[in-house]
């Protein structure tokens, strides 16, 4: 039997997608990249926006003409969009035979023998304790270079806005151990980059009976492990970032120079109502204290425009903040109520479509300019670059990024992947650096 797997949404969901594939070959089911071929198809989802379930809405309906041809194809709904409207999608999308919610993957393969059975499998039960800690994951469309490693799951912080609380469940750690023999096993098998995952691995902490590991002491005993293993982390929540983390990073080279650190607002006001626990302040004096420790870090963060009640002058001052902050990277959305969050309970989305788009708009045309610039300035200057692949626009060039995580374009040679070389970067576009030489 052959599975095929879509997946949407975030670098976890990607990660989880790589949990189930190892559970299904397990129990014998083959991984194919060919939708035709599969026997079942899975889609792992996102509910962070509204616009990320629709786009698994629309594919849905292309599903329908193979199930048509094909009665016996199983289609099953993983991930957050599956954990969130649970049975509900029974009725609204009549061909879905599974529904599994991200902590019940183990469930799957007994699942699929119910459905053969002709009974719709559901499981959406979330577990405090849940990690899929011992599981292999099986890497899907690796570049054989680059690999996630899921550190913890959930999130209980309650940003007002943010399903993820309801979708992923509690926050929990992974143990230690079976991080770093992951990571281990990655670097024997050729991986020279490691990204530790989680909503907010700052606040990591892995409790047995013989000790307690924090982020910081978990990131140095993953690059302990060779110096030609490059680590890097997503997401640092700013209320958790300490001085301790960042002298963590300082003290290895092969720590990437480079935090995501997301912002949502530089308002006060609106970042009390997102319930962010930090203030515009506290946030500037992470950034100042993250240039201190770590001279050539780059940061990126994330940017909610219009949210509820935020006004011209609030909005303002996101823009002013990121002015201030020089951002090297962003991710910018529109505001998009979920239903049954805090922010959906208690404010009324009243800010109107055209207003947002535009605050919106102002905001990337602004990050634009800051990326540009940062990538200006680093001009003329010698990278050290993780060779990832060949560059899509010229099979004579390469591409990988350097510490900062800037994506740096330069001719073949004689370099292969895996390798790191020494590139003179003498020209950018807004978003990539180049070598002409
Ligand atoms: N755990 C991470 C972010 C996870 S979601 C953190 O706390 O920073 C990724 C990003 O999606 C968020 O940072 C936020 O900018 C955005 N986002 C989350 N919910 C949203 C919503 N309802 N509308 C618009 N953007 C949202
Ligand atoms: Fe959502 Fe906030 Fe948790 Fe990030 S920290 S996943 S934004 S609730
Ligand atoms: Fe989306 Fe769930 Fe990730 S809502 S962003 S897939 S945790």
């Amino acid at each position: 039997m052959n599975y095929y797997i879509e997946t949407y949404g975030c670098q976890m969901n990607f990660a989880d997608s790589e949990i189930v594939a190892s559970i299904m070959n397990d129990n014998d089911y083959k991984l194919t990249k060919d939708i035709k071929n599969a026997d079942v198809i899975f889609v792992n989802t996102c509910s962070i926006r509204d616009n990320a379930e629709q786009r698994v809405r629309n594919r849905f309906k292309e599903f329908y003409s193979l199930k048509k041809k094909r009665p016996s194809l199983i289609v099953g709904m993983l991930g957050c969009m599956a954990e969130r409207l649970k049975d509900q999608l029974l009725e609204e999308e009549r061909i879905l035979d599974l529904i599994v919610g991200p902590d019940a993957y183990k469930d799957i393969p007994l699942l699929i023998e119910n459905v053969r059975k002709g009974v719709k499998g559901i499981n959406v039960i979330l577990s405090s304790n849940e990690t899929y800690s011992e599981i292999q994951p099986v890497r899907i469309d690796s570049n054989g270079i680059t690999a996630f490693i899921s550190i913890m799951r959930g999130c209980q912080n309650f940003c007002s806005y943010c399903v993820v609380p309801y979708t992923r469940g509690k926050e929990r750690s992974r143990s230690a151990d079976t991080i770093i023999t992951e990571a281990k096993r990655l670097f024997e098998n050729g991986y020279r980059e490691v990204t530790l995952l989680g909503q907010n691995v700052n606040s990591y902490n892995f409790t047995s009976d013989k000790e307690s590991i924090s982020f910081a002491l978990l990131l140095s005993d993953v690059a302990a492990i060779n110096p030609l293993l490059r680590v890097r982390f997503a997401t640092s929540h700013p209320k958790d970032m300490s001085d301790e983390l960042l002298h963590t990073i300082a003290d290895h080279p092969n720590i990437c120079r480079s935090i995501h650190l997301p912002v949502q607002s530089g308002n006060n006001r609106i970042l009390g109502l997102m319930n962010r626990k930090y203030t515009r302040e506290w946030y500037m004096n992470r950034i100042e204290a993250i240039h201190r420790i770590i001279p050539d870090c780059s940061v990126s963060t994330d940017i909610i425009a219009g949210f509820p009640g935020e006004t011209e002058t609030e909005h303002n001052d996101t823009l002013s903040l990121m002015e201030w902050a020089r951002f090297e990277f962003a991710y910018m959305f529109k505001y998009s109520e979920r239903p049954n969050t805090a922010a959906a309970k208690k404010y009324t989305d009243d800010i109107p479509e055209e207003i947002k788009i535009r605050r919106l708009e102002e905001i990337i045309k602004l990050q634009n300019k800051l990326s540009y610039e940062s990538n200006i300035k680093d001009i003329n200057k010698t990278h050290e670059v993780l060779i990832e692949g060949v560059s899509k626009r010229s099979k004579s060039h390469l591409f990988g990024r350097n510490s900062q995580n800037k994506v740096i374009i330069f001719p073949a040679g004689e370099h292969k992947p895996g390798e790191y070389v020494n590139v003179f970067v003498n020209r950018c576009t807004p978003a990539t650096l180049i070598a002409d030489k």
